[in-house]
């Protein structure tokens, strides 16, 4: 039926009208490029218009669909996308926080709640997930994305994909989803956004792709492209990656939209002028243009001139408008804005979803003679520049949430616990120098709420502050547009400004929690070693005060574990625990630094935080692994099962964690990898068994011929509550 009704429409379709449908416009105030587009009526009503990008209120949405519907020749309805990336007005924990939940059901939640609310005010398609793999803290967009690891982040992908896209567009709370940024952009060299990429193949296939795959593998309707180049080749230009890999590979049966302008950056990567790249993208698999206007400008001659084929226009044509069909807009252009469907956003209940999925994505890094939770009694001083604001609360992406309804820590602890806790508020500090940093990091204009004092006076009034409490709780860290897109650091410390106040407030001998704002790892070095305890709480989204005052106070006990290794200094970027042995590593009884070993001079290889690391306010015990056998056969499989105890006071989560090791390989292989976790409850003295099964399919990897198949041999398998401190066992597969 499908076919039919696209054959058909295709057949009546003028070539500019087939070149129409490949061209994605802007009408917003989210401008991440370049180029912004102009006379967008008049090219919907002209049929060359496919979708529109960055449109939010339901009553203009409608209205240019009415444009697309009724004023144009062909009536084809209109995409509306938008960055519905953590949340759309309930707005959830940035994706890096997220993921430190380790729980799927929740993020799953997640983009069902972002969908609901998303399609209610009219958006049909959304620019989510992010699944590109990042090692370098450098890079801002780390924050958007699932960490380092590919197990975790293909799980991550799939659940992200059915919480938008459901399993029916029957039902008009699902959406189109869009996995991002195909391929490699979390590679970025020096994580320097919109940086080259360079990586073998063997390195993409077993560490880079798996989650884009998994996203594939679920369904998702759209594939974005990157702007980094891979193998030389820009990514939407790349026809490897775009048909081979993509479509004939992993059987990918949507249509491919280019980033912001990707196709005219081209020319600037020096692959020719517009007419050329345009030309070389569709050829290459890239089916949909996003701003740039380089298909509508210059297809039609590219055709006529003969470098590009209609067929090739009619195949991305098609795609398209397979999209619509099967998202149900032939039928009811109007599906996502019709009647009022407003009372389902930013609701009671869904708030506290939000507020709940914070509490999960919160790590606790540090908890000295448990100084957290608090006591709801005594004097608070709290301090800091993010201690107050409700501008910074949410995150990177948030585009469509109302700041200005996001509590602030402050304002969320007088709400709390203001009756039996007296507070003394002071800002301490502003959140950078009056610096570069600060000038770049308000691009996107959300204010940093400068306060005109000397640091000396601020530092003063968090002093007094603090001389009058029992305790310290300082809320440092990041801005919200310190990370996120083109807003990568070389220094990924706290701001000096901040650091110093942090100084100031350790040196008065108070026990001191530092609530840490971040949109990446930080490099804590120092804090570890002085402030008796560290909370990170990412940006927990909108509700994020209620939340991190919900953990402070032990009325959630924090169960969150770290998606990517926190570094000891930004020297040792990329870092990431699965790396290979080299043919020298540190041998087992070696000091950190030792000659002609592996190393540094000046500091160890060591993590300062490992990925799965994350504390709880109780304490958990891991039992030797009971292997079910230590071998098994191609098509078989064992069992290794673990007892995990609490052994502490409070009832809490652990997320346990299984690695293995694969000791001989026809490549090198890394020196642990991710293969299964599981986030159990356990109350205080309560033991449960931890059952993992291990199949040939959890051994497999690319081999450089990049066939995809289990080795034979000895393989060691960790289980633990992080990816560093494990118990061990071996098995061996026949
Ligand atoms: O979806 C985003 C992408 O992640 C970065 N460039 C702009 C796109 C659309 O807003």
């Amino acid at each position: 039926q499908m076919k039919t009704f696209v054959d058909g429409l295709i057949q009546k379709m003028t070539l500019e009208e087939k070149i129409g449908q490949l061209n994605l416009l802007t009408s917003g105030e989210v401008v991440t490029g370049s180029a912004v587009s102009t006379g967008v009526e008049a090219k919907i009503k002209s049929g060359q218009v496919g979708a529109l990008l960055n449109m939010t209120k339901v009553a203009d949405i409608r209205k240019a669909q009415q444009i697309a519907v009724e004023q144009s020749r062909l009536h084809i309805p209109l995409l509306f996308g938008l960055d519905v990336v953590h949340g759309y007005k309930t707005t959830f924990p940035i994706p890096l926080a997220l993921s430190c939940s380790w729980d799927l059901e929740m993020i799953e939640r997640s983009a069902r709640v972002a969908a609901i609310e998303a399609s209610a005010d009219g958006i049909n398609w959304t620019f989510s997930p992010m699944v590109d793999i990042a090692r370098d803290a450098r890079w801002g967009r780390i924050a958007e994305g699932s960490g380092e690891d590919p197990y975790l982040g293909s799980r991550i992908a799939e659940a992200m994909v059915r919480g938008y896209q459901g399993t029916t567009f029957a039902d008009k709370t699902n959406i189109l989803a869009c996995v991002k940024h195909f391929a490699l952009y979390g590679a970025a060299e020096a994580g320097r956004d919109y940086n080259t990429t360079d990586m073998s193949r063997v390195r993409m296939y077993n560490e880079y792709f798996p989650p884009y795959k998994a996203a594939v593998d679920a369904g998702v309707a759209t594939v974005m492209t990157s702007f980094n180049e891979v193998d030389g080749i820009p990514a939407t230009a790349n026809k490897w990656l775009m048909t081979d890999v993509l479509r004939k590979q992993w059987g990918f049966k949507g249509f491919v939209v280019t980033d912001y302008t990707a196709i005219n950056e081209m020319t600037a990567h020096g692959m020719g002028d517009l007419q050329t790249v345009s030309a070389l993208a569709l050829n290459a698999g890239t089916d949909m243009d996003m701003v740039g206007e380089g298909f509508t400008g210059t297809l039609a001659k590219s055709v006529k001139e003969g470098k590009v084929t209609i067929n090739a226009i009619n195949t991305a044509c098609r795609r398209i408008l397979e999209a619509k069909y099967k998202l149900g807009l032939f039928a009811d252009p109007y599906r996502n804005c019709k009647g009022d469907r407003s009372a389902e956003i930013f609701t009671p209940e869904k708030r506290m979803e939000a507020r709940k999925a914070a509490t999960e994505s919160f790590v606790l890094l540090k908890n000295q003679q448990q100084l957290l939770p608090l006591k709801k009694q005594g004097s608070i001083a709290l301090v800091g520049p993010l201690a107050n604001s409700r501008a910074n609360m949410t995150g990177t992406w948030s585009v469509s949430a109302d700041l200005t309804q996001h509590p602030s820590l402050l304002e969320a602890l007088q709400q709390q616990v203001g009756s039996q806790v007296k507070i003394n508020y002071a800002k301490g500090a502003n959140l950078t120098a009056d610096s570069i940093l600060e000038i770049n990091s308000t691009m996107f204009g959300r204010s940093l709420n400068r306060d005109g004092r000397s640091a000396e006076a601020l530092r003063r009034e968090a002093l007094d502050a603090a001389a009058k409490s029992d305790i310290i709780v300082a809320a440092l860290g990041e801005s919200s547009e310190m990370s996120g897109e083109s807003a990568s650091r070389t220094d990924i410390g706290i701001p000096d400004t901040q650091k110093e106040l942090l100084a100031a407030l350790v040196a008065t001998g108070k026990p001191v929690v530092l609530v840490l704002f971040a949109g990446r790892p930080m490099t804590l070095t120092w804090e570890n070693e002085h402030v008796p305890a560290i909370l990170d709480v990412w940006f927990g989204g909108c509700e994020a005060g209620p939340a991190i005052v919900d953990v402070l106070f032990g009325d959630v006990n924090p169960s969150g574990k770290l998606t990517t290794s926190f570094p000891q200094n930004v020297g040792q970027l990329p870092l990431y625990y699965s790396q290979k042995n080299t043919g020298r590593p540190l041998a087992g009884n070696d000091k950190w630094f030792t000659k002609f070993r592996s190393n540094y001079l000046d500091a160890s290889n060591d993590p300062l935080y490992p990925f799965g690391y994350g504390l709880s306010y109780t304490t958990f015990s891991y039992s030797d692994i009971r292997l079910s056998a230590n071998q098994f056969k191609r098509g078989g499989q064992i069992t290794a099962t673990v007892t995990v105890t609490n052994t502490g006071k409070y009832d809490g989560y652990e997320v346990v964690q299984l690695y293995t090791r694969d000791m001989v390989g026809s490549i090198t292989r890394p020196v642990k990898e991710l293969k299964g976790f599981q986030r159990i409850a356990l109350k205080a003295g309560e033991s449960k068994q931890v059952t993992f099964t291990i199949t040939e399919n959890d051994l497999k990897f690319y081999n450089s011929e990049l066939k995809y198949a289990a080795e034979p041999g000895e393989f060691r398998l960790f289980i633990g509550g992080n990816s560093r401190d494990v118990k061990e066992s071996s098995f061996t597969l026949l």
